[in-house]
């Protein structure tokens, strides 16, 4: 079971009370190693002197939020999914003088090629002195993979100043060089569309529960779908699956981690298509985060999306399965390909009451190690 933060506080020793005061002490050093965390001091003449980096675990839930508070409009995820994405990712944070000062997730995904890095956040006063840089390098030598790159999704661009220049950047040169070698280099580049509602509007809108023709997905039907190359290049042609920001290659042993809070429906009848019996018009995957601003609720659908019923019924019977476990004001995502009409989608959206609040670019980007 999840430990809350009533837990979280009331198991606190006295001893981890002490190391939240001050600097560390070679005992503190010790009960830190003996619990299995990683110490790594920087050189006392650094301008980060004293920046230390361990991996994070439950307990550690106060300080992880406590580096930035408010983020994406209050749309930051964090503070609601920090413990299930611990049990499926590992937790990087580094401290100076026992303050928790940057914080990251990090999991080793596509058969082992890539490392996945989400949730990146440096403690405002601390940001531009390469900290994030030092906890990257710190991350990737204690996963101790073969893995060549680490792959991220900047969403949302227009949140930071500073990554909208560095995104730019790599947008308009696709690749960055040192030393002739090809550093890093766009993996896809998507239209984020966002949507706003309320949980009133949307219950008014949806009516009485409508018969879905849609099959729900599981593990098994991805596996069986990701041997179909006729289904997988007209579902996935950038053969690549985004689901809930995150880029997956098309390999077995990502799908676990798909469904991690995500629920996911297909279209049953399938497109006539001469190599393929199984080639569903459409996949749609739905996850719903409780955030500050409100309900965020992230639709990723995967297929043509200029269909109006068959947009209409996966849209319905998402929405359907999670409005009652939103929060009055709703948040929508949508991420589709970068050239697409968007027209029969906003039309149905519209039609439900959603008001569309950006369109804006996603990137996913691959650094290589
Ligand atoms: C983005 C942020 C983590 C950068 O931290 P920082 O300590 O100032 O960063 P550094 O001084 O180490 O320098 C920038 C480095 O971060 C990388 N970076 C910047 N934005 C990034 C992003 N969104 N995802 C991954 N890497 C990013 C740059 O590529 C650069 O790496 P390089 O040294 O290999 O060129 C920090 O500004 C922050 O917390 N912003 C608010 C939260 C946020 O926007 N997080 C990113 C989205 S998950």
């Amino acid at each position: 079971m999840k430990s809350t933060v009533e837990e979280k506080n009331v198991g606190k020793s006295m001893a981890e009370e002490e190391i939240n005061r001050g600097k560390p002490s070679a005992d503190d050093i010790n009960l830190r190693k003996s619990k299995g965390e990683e110490i790594n001091f920087e050189e006392p003449t650094s301008d980060l002197a004293g920046l230390t980096f361990r991996t994070t675990t439950a307990e550690d839930y106060d300080d992880v939020i406590s580096v930035r508070r408010h983020l994406y409009d209050g749309t930051d995820y964090i503070p609601y999914r920090y413990y299930e994405l611990l049990e499926h990712n590992t937790g990087f944070a580094g401290f100076i003088d026992c303050t928790m000062v940057c914080f990251m997730f990090a999991a080793v995904i596509d058969d082992g090629r890539s490392i996945h890095i989400q949730s990146i956040r440096v403690r405002e006063e601390y940001e531009g002195r390469g900290i994030y840089s030092r906890l990257r390098t710190f991350c990737l030598k204690k996963l101790n993979t073969t893995a060549r790159k680490s792959v991220y999704v900047i969403e949302s661009p227009t949140s930071n100043d500073q990554l909208i220049k560095k995104s730019v950047n790599l947008v308009f040169i696709r690749r960055s060089y040192t030393r002739n070698r090809i550093t890093e280099s766009l993996l896809f580049l998507k239209r984020s569309l966002k949507f706003e509602s309320t949980k009133g509007t949307l219950r008014s809108m949806l009516g009485p529960r409508h018969a879905s023709s849609l099959e729900k997905v599981d593990v098994h039907y991805l596996v069986d779908l990701f041997r179909d190359k006729s289904a997988t290049q007209y579902l996935f042609p950038e053969n690549i699956i985004v689901v809930y920001w995150i880029p997956y290659e098309l390999v077995p042993s990502n799908i676990g981690r798909m469904f991690m809070g995500t629920k996911m429906l297909s279209s049953v009848t399938p497109i006539q298509d001469p190599n393929s019996k199984t080639v569903p018009p459409m996949i749609s995957a739905i996850t719903v985060d409780q955030c500050e601003a409100g309900s965020v609720i992230k639709l990723d659908l995967f297929g043509d999306i200029s269909n109006e019923e068959i947009i209409t019924d996966h849209i319905y019977t998402q929405l359907e399965r999670v409005v009652d476990t939103c929060s009055e004001i709703l948040i929508l995502y949508i991420d589709v390909q970068q050239h697409v009409n968007t027209d029969t989608l906003q039309h149905v959206l519209s039609n439900m009451g959603w008001k569309m609040v950006y369109d804006d670019v996603m990137y996913g980007l691959e650094k290589y190690i």
